[in-house]
């Protein structure tokens, strides 16, 4: 997938046809668009404070978990996220 800078995950998931639960619609009032950074934090803009108190919400915390939908992408590295299996299960099929 491709994304832009300035985009966050959220929007770049969705926008490649994996639709994350993000039920607050990206103002991080929510867990549900929790995911996993793999590799290239780095190129993320960092967790705020508010971010920070929110994920810890959400189930299956790692030490890698962000909130898709606050992590702008910065840099041009590849970042590898995995969304957790929990919210796998709610990953649809964009209709063509
Ligand atoms: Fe609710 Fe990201 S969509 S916190």
């Amino acid at each position: 997938m491709m994304a832009a800078k300035g985009e966050n995950l959220l929007e770049v998931a969705v926008e490649g046809g994996v639709n994350i639960e993000h039920a607050c619609g990206g103002v991080c009032a929510c867990s549900t668009c929790h995911v996993y950074i793999e590799s290239g934090m780095d190129q993320l803009s960092e967790a705020v404070e508010a971010e920070e108190d929110r994920v810890e919400e959400a189930p299956g915390l790692q030490r890698n978990s962000r909130l898709s939908c606050q992590c702008v992408v910065k840099g041009d590295g590849p970042i590898v996220v995995r969304v957790p299996a929990w919210n796998r299960n709610a990953v649809k099929e964009v209709p063509h």
